[in-house]
């Protein structure tokens, strides 16, 4: 009998099935934008949104729109209803009104990591809902793509292998020996009013080798590198989030010592929080060698985020449970719960905030809003609880 063997897979195959898989992205993105158009912010609010989002009542911002401060309110030229406020019509009352919420210049900007060293546990998905969170309150808020495999420059809108040149739009070039002097050059505004951000592709992954090389001559350098990079555009913002590749990497490593804060997301299951355990353990020790080479580091916070946690299963709960046991003073009280919404949003290069109209009225997505709410809310006061500034404030609002 002839028995074929089964042949080997070489190199030539293993380009085909990339060149395959890449096709697969492209068809998916063909779908999610007509071909040509850019991503583009559809969300409206009614003028009780805006008094909410603004701080001002609804008679305020209407005495504004007939005084002339505000310009008139948009109207269907059909229908001659109300079109509602776009974010950054909402922006321009909280201009008008002084009720932006930014930090004082003498506060620091809070750069915070969203850090984990696996993947899959919801760091690039917090970070994007983090950002659009703050964004709608008014924030100015840049998110840094640290990661070559780029999901959230792709929720932002990007490809990142035609949008995105390695050679002078992402992290990249300022990695480089001689690289630009600071991070402007990378900095782009998106199509979310309010989010600036620096994109990656595939081509950073190539930092790593480059500062796995230059480490032994150069330590300080490639330790500090993104520190200097973040500082040198940090003026501009009230938060920096910077989301790393799900590694201990020397581009992790870069992150950990760039932020001042860190949310460490973390899924109540066993394999995910072993590797979290793990992830904090190695951290630790990596911090505190670091800290022999070049000096210590301190985090205004550092909260741990239970992600993708299934209530139905009693393993999720039990290991919350001790989570919360172990470690009070560090959790987050909110929980970004599993949800079928984000995986849906997400599956379509979108956030859970990005959805609008009858997809905005189901259950579900009102359930994983209020996660997603509950979980920025709870970053927001961290983030402000920084700034001596808000402190006043937070006092009249009960919360310090
Ligand atoms: N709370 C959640 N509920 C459902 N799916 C989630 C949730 N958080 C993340 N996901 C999904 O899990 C996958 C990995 O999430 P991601 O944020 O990319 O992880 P990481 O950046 O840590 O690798 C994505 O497909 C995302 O949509
Ligand atoms: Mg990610």
């Amino acid at each position: 009998m002839n028995v074929s063997v089964p042949s080997r897979i070489g190199l030539n195959d293993l380009n085909a099935l990339a060149t395959r898989s890449s096709t697969v992205i492209e068809r998916l993105r063909d779908r999610v934008y007509s071909p040509g158009s850019e991503k583009s912010l559809e969300i409206s609010f009614n003028v009780r949104s805006a008094a909410e989002m603004v701080g001002r009542s609804e008679k305020l911002i209407r005495d504004a729109e007939a005084d002339g401060r505000l310009p008139e309110p948009q109207k269907d030229p059909t229908t001659g209803r109300r079109t509602g406020y776009s974010l950054t019509q909402i922006n321009q009352m909280r201009d008008v009104f002084g009720t932006r919420p930014y930090r004082a210049d003498s506060d620091e900007a809070v750069v915070l990591a969203v850090q984990n060293f696996k993947g899959g546990v919801g760091k690039s998905t917090v970070v994007c809902h983090l950002a659009q969170f703050l964004a709608l309150k008014g924030y100015r808020v840049c998110v840094v793509d640290c990661d070559s495999q780029a999901s959230t420059t792709s929720m932002f809108g990007l490809n990142p292998d035609v949008d995105v040149e390695e050679d002078e739009d992402t992290l990249y070039p300022f990695f480089r020996h001689g690289g630009p002097p600071t991070l402007h050059y990378a900095l782009r505004a998106t199509y979310w009013p309010g989010i600036a951000m620096i994109p990656a592709n595939l081509g950073l992954y190539d930092a790593e080798y480059e500062f796995a090389a230059r480490m032994v001559r150069d330590q300080s350098f490639v330790l500090d590198r993104l520190r200097d990079g973040v500082n040198s555009i940090k003026d501009q913002f009230d938060v920096i989030l910077l989301d790393p590749p799900p590694a201990l990497g020397m581009i992790s490593l870069s992150v950990l010592r760039a932020a001042n804060a860190l949310m460490i997301p973390a899924p109540p299951n066993n394999i995910d929080f072993g590797s979290t355990a793990h992830f904090l353990k190695m951290m630790t020790a990596t911090l505190n060698e670091v800290a022999e080479l070049g000096g210590a580091r301190d985090y205004a916070f550092v909260k741990i985020l239970a992600t993708k946690m299934n209530d139905n299963k009693s393993a999720h709960i039990a290991i919350k449970r001790m989570m919360d046991a172990v470690f009070p003073q560090d959790m987050m009280q909110s929980i970004l719960k599993d949800s079928a919404e984000i995986d849906n949003a997400t599956a379509n290069l979108r956030t859970v905030y990005e959805i609008g109209g009858p997809a905005a009225r189901t259950e579900t997505h009102k359930r994983c809003r209020a996660y997603l709410d509950a979980v920025g809310r709870e970053a927001e006061i961290l983030i402000r609880k920084t700034w001596p500034s808000h402190h006043a404030d937070l006092r009249k609002e009960g919360i310090l």
